[in-house]
């Protein structure tokens, strides 16, 4: 198989050094692993940019949607009721985990092209005093589309209400000042914008929010507390962990700060997709969402005319080495390119370059 470079939101393209740190086995009992893991912890908080006094980073073994899981089942109890802010796939993925686990739950749903209103959340918060918790995603992977997380948190804020941000794609990428924002637990993975690979998630949680959820979980394995608590002690994850993973990670965190932290990678991604919207709006590529509320994530493209085949476009950038997504919006036809991982502007003026001359070739077929 190719090396290709994926443009895509995660697993995303690494680079050698990262991968490279997969090629040693590790015990998990040994002091050298424990302490990668109390590192990462650490470092994680501080990417947040909040104190372990008041903070703590949890890893839990799984993709995203575990991590997501675990923090409903575990910060939610059987008296509690979620508001669930929705505007994509992963929003509704939350209001199916909400049925699956039988939170109470309420939900609040805006078209996939527009950002949820912090007055309507204030409107929902007034009208339901029974709501305790409130949850929304940041990134809308789905689209790119990037929520107000910070207008939303204020609200939830004056409420009293515990706040869940699933920050899967933006975290690490996009600045996100955790002191600034009453955020009880934010959700990411590796395998995003911090640019590791698969096998993990991490909840970066207020620990006095954290605190309070002992017992709450209904699952052995996603029991987010236990594994606070055993975690905590010296960095022995509570059952088997993702050994190669977590040493990729360690290595994608020194990444980030080499690179010049959350900034400077939010400064990049900007500019790989500025140049990616714009050379593709002059190619007839229309973006799904409007340039304010787009994400420095990923673009959902719309299909530039009729005759357009997705399936051969896709085919003719994995030829010439890389790998696009598909679009996951059922009323119109879609595609996306993310710009996220170890995507520079080279690679970025490149592909386009790979989607002029495809366009021009189709239109001189027409
Ligand atoms: C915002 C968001 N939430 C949740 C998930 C689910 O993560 P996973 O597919 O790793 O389970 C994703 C995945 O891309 C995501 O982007």
């Amino acid at each position: 198989m190719n090396n290709y470079k994926l443009l895509t939101p995660g697993p995303l393209t690494t680079t050698e050094a990262v991968k490279n740190e997969m090629l040693k086995d590790r015990c998990t009992w040994d002091d050298e692993y424990k302490q990668v893991t109390q590192m990462i912890r650490k470092q994680l908080v501080e990417i947040a940019q909040v104190n372990e006094k008041d903070y703590t980073a949890v890893l839990m073994q799984g993709s995203g949607s575990f991590v997501v899981e675990s923090v409903l089942t575990t910060a939610i109890g059987e008296r509690d009721k979620v508001l669930i802010i929705t505007n994509g796939a992963y929003g509704e993925r939350i209001v199916d985990m909400a049925n699956a686990l039988q939170l109470q739950h309420a939900v609040y749903s805006v078209p996939y092209n527009e950002q949820p209103s912090s007055t309507e959340v204030q409107a929902i918060l007034e009208g339901d005093p029974t709501i305790t918790h409130v949850a929304i995603v940041h990134c809308e992977t789905t689209t790119g589309i990037l929520n107000p997380i910070h207008e939303v948190g204020k609200i939830v804020e004056r409420f009293g209400k515990t706040y869940i941000v699933d920050a899967m794609s933006s975290f690490g990428g996009v600045p996100m000042d955790l002191s600034k924002q009453p955020i009880d637990f934010l959700i990411s993975s590796a395998n995003k914008c911090i640019q590791g690979v698969p096998g993990f998630g991490f909840v970066i949680a207020k620990i006095e929010a954290l605190e309070k959820c002992a017992g709450n979980a209904r699952s052995v394995a996603l029991d987010l507390y236990k594994q606070w608590e055993v975690m905590r002690v010296d960095g022995k994850w509570r059952f088997t962990s993702p050994t190669h993973v977590v040493a990729a990670f360690a290595k994608a965190v020194e990444e980030l700060s080499e690179e010049g932290g959350v900034e400077a990678r939010y400064s990049r991604y900007a500019k790989n997709n500025w140049i990616l919207r714009t050379r593709l709006a002059s190619l007839g590529f229309n973006a799904y969402i409007t340039e304010e509320l787009q994400s420095p994530i990923i673009t959902t493209f719309l299909y530039p005319n009729e005759g357009f085949s997705f399936e051969h476009f896709y085919q003719e950038m994995k030829k010439a080495g890389f790998v696009i997504y598909p679009g996951k919006l059922t009323e119109v036809d879609t595609f996306r390119i993310g710009n996220i991982g170890d995507i520079h502007k080279e690679d970025m003026i490149v592909l386009c370059e790979i989607i002029e001359n495809y366009m021009a070739v189709k239109n001189n077929e027409n």
